[in-house]
């Protein structure tokens, strides 16, 4: 008989030696236990718990969501040289085209392309659009100096023999041209013709455009491709009779098919991409493209707004020019079809490197308070009017509006100290609590005293998956008198590889981030990832939730578990208790130092504390007499839950796959997927195998509910 002390030695001895052993090899299910106390509801959840945020970075809306499908369309992406656009022509012809003020379209476009056409050499010559091919941008540029880094890189980009224009057929594509002709232009038949045309010349729609004169005319055709096509061109040609000069100020071409038929509207898969998140809001316009890195290139609504031929467009700090077709109506418009709350953020006289004097700040402050006026103010008010007149009479309901975006953070790369921004929020506060009491303004850094209020107080996460894991829990300790919390800007960005979307260990890390948020949805009332696009052959920063070129997309797996938690909301929290024995041994076997960031173009923000890490997380609620519960384990071994729960039926959500670095892909878009599977009995013993690196969504209907 073995002696009892002996037999506890062994006993701790076999469990020592399973903790050490669990995370090198095939993992035996590590025990653990998720109890939900069903007899009480918690705090509410806010609906803008789980929100989104654009911010035009990455090619995210000019040549993404924004269904403009032509690169440059009013010549003015480069001072002089007409970039997206190149001309076609017969060896023999004598043709010159440049960018020229001599004639400008409008106030708001102060020049246009002038082609002239000596002699034609026998053939058409021919203006030719690829739609937005690309090039490799790195961190902020937002000066026009950054011209002469982009140019020769767009070009290399813009000859590469394959992509162009993504056609669908069975959709007609709007074409508007605004065109002119010297007087002495002439030619035989139409002056100009519009055509759709693959690469290898198949004409796929060809329109003549009719009536060009001495002066401006809008001209508008519409194009219906008769076949799909992926490199497709927009071609305007001049007959090879034409000669002489015309003028083209600007060429837009739109799908039919925009994101509920909006008129210079949204990319149907890219906006219905959102919709499927169920957005509680969408922030907008950024991020760091509101500020500007000095203040001549920060945003400004009121450019961005009226008939988009007279829109100046502006550069901007990520490095390319912005046409600013997708405006601040068109911002409050996607709210309106996304369902989710308009969160504008306003610059508060702060770029990153420039700040207004805090007696000049009367301009950008107007500009706040006139924002609101312009989504709210009944039509008989000054910007009513204006907003009815740009088809919206009613107002948009904008509640949420950001004093600025990163200011008050002493960072190195600028945005100002504490002391700088405390003196511009306060008056950019005041003014637009006495435009409207109600509305709920977010501070940028936490500036909270007597006298100086902060409704909401936005934080911004970019780290380690460890760190995220670490942070799971930083809300449980936050005071509770203080403003509520908006997490407007997280994403595992350090410690995995540098792509455009993430991997299957930053998203799990992210959900147990988030299962914290949702713990303490009494404080955190809103939250967003970022950035949310990328088209990768504009990459800027990464990872992003959602990938697309100019004819797919996919969504990274950090965008598969915000869609499964916008998906699966809760109204209130039900009390949830997680206990694993094991949970050291795990976190020991998660945490690894990655295959680093060695081209991160993204700001350091500090790394994670040495603690071990937390791998299970557990949050519950109800919704419409539902439980919802969101499960991560953030570790290399399955864990075996018992978790009980009143009797009843539902199902599960599984996202996992079979390595955490697993990617999505164009050719690959669901590897890592959500897969759901009919949980068809639960009760008092239920158990679940949680697998290694994932996220569970149990959503289960008591029987007796
Ligand atoms: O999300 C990318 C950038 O990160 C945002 O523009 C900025 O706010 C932050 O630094």
């Amino acid at each position: 008989m073995i002696h009892p002390v002996r037999c506890i030695v062994l006993a701790a001895f076999v469990f020592v030696v399973f903790l050490v052993w669990v995370p090198e090899g095939v993992c035996q299910p590590v025990p653990a236990t998720i109890s939900v106390d069903t007899s009480a509801r918690g705090a509410a959840v806010p609906s803008t718990l789980w929100g989104i945020f654009f911010e035009e970075i990455n090619r995210a809306g000019d040549g993404g969501l924004y269904a403009e499908m032509l690169q440059n369309r009013a010549f003015r992406d480069a001072p002089a040289d007409p970039v997206g656009w190149k001309i076609e022509q017969a060896p023999a012809a004598r043709v010159t085209a440049a960018i020229d003020a001599a004639v400008p379209l409008n106030a708001g476009i102060p020049s246009s392309l002038r082609l002239s056409v000596e002699d034609g050499g026998g053939a058409r010559v021919a203006l030719v659009n690829e739609g937005f091919k690309g090039c490799r941008l790195s961190g902020k540029q937002d000066t026009p100096a950054a011209v002469a880094k982009w140019l020769p890189a767009f070009r290399t980009a813009a000859a590469k023999s394959t992509d162009g224009l993504a056609l669908r057929s069975g959709v007609v594509y709007r074409l508007v041209v605004y065109v002119r002709a010297d007087e002495e232009f002439s030619a035989d038949g139409p002056s100009l013709t519009a055509s759709l045309e693959k690469r290898d010349g198949t004409v796929l729609a060809s329109q003549p455009l009719e009536g060009i004169a001495g002066e401006w005319k809008r001209l508008a055709v519409v194009l219906a491709p008769a076949s799909d096509a992926t490199d497709a061109r927009l071609v305007l040609s001049v007959p090879p009779s034409g000669k002489g000069t015309l003028r083209i100020g600007f060429v837009s071409l739109f799908p039919s098919d925009t994101f509920k038929g909006r008129e210079n509207g949204m990319r149907p898969d890219l906006a219905g991409m959102l919709a499927s998140m169920h957005p509680g809001f969408l922030r907008f316009p950024g991020g760091s493209f509101i500020e500007g890195q000095t203040l001549a290139t920060a945003y400004r609504w009121k450019e961005t707004i009226g008939p988009v031929e007279e829109r100046p467009g502006h550069w901007q700090i990520w490095g390319y020019r912005s046409s600013d077709g997708l405006g601040f109506h068109e911002y409050l418009q996607l709210c309106e079809d996304l369902g989710a709350e308009p969160v504008y953020d306003a610059n508060c006289g702060m770029a990153e490197k420039e700040f207004a004097p805090v007696d000049s700040l009367q301009p950008w402050i107007d500009d706040a308070v006139d924002a609101v006026a312009y989504a709210n103010d009944p039509v008989d008010t000054k910007w009513g009017a204006l907003r009815a007149r740009n088809g919206h009479p009613t107002p948009f309901g904008l509640k949420y509006v950001e004093i600025g975006n990163e200011n008050g953070l002493s960072f190195p790369w600028g945005g100002g100290s504490k002391a700088e921004y405390r003196e511009r929020y306060l008056p950019f506060y005041r003014a637009l609590k006495a435009k409207d009491p109600g509305l709920h303004l977010i501070a940028t850094a936490n500036i909270a005293a007597p006298g100086v209020p902060v409704d909401i107080l936005d934080e911004h996460y970019y780290d380690t998956p460890e760190w995220f894991l670490q942070n799971a829990t930083r809300y449980d300790r936050y005071p509770r008198n203080g403003p509520r919390i908006f997490v407007g800007e997280y994403a595992v960005t350090k410690g995995i590889p540098v792509a455009s979307g993430s991997t299957l260990k930053a998203a799990v890390c992210e959900a147990a981030f988030m299962i914290g948020m949702e713990r303490n949805a009494d404080l955190v009332s809103m939250s967003c990832y970022a950035p949310l696009f990328i088209n990768p052959a504009w990459r800027g920063w990464s990872p992003n939730a959602i990938v697309f070129d100019a004819a797919r997309a996919f969504g990274s797996p950090s965008w598969q578990v915000q869609k499964l938690f916008g998906e699966n909301r809760t109204d209130s929290l039900l009390e949830t208790k997680v206990q694993c024995a094991a949970n050291d041994a795990l976190a020991s076997a998660s945490s690894s130092s990655g295959s680093g960031n060695p081209e991160a173009v993204n700001p350091s923000r500090g790394a994670a504390s040495g603690k071990p890490l937390p791998v299970l997380h557990a949050v519950a609620g109800v919704r419409n007499g539902e439980i919802v519960v969101k499960i991560v384990n953030a570790s290399a071994a399955p864990i075996d839950a018992a978790i009980p729960l009143p009797p009843g039926a539902g199902r599960a959500i599984v996202l996992t796959s079979d390595s955490p670095d697993d990617m999505n892909s164009f050719e690959q878009p669901d590897k890592v997927a959500p897969r759901e599977e009919p949980v068809p009995a639960c009760g008092k013993d239920y158990r679940r195998l949680l697998p290694p690196w994932s996220l569970t969504v149990l959503v289960v209907r008591p029987s007796s509910g």
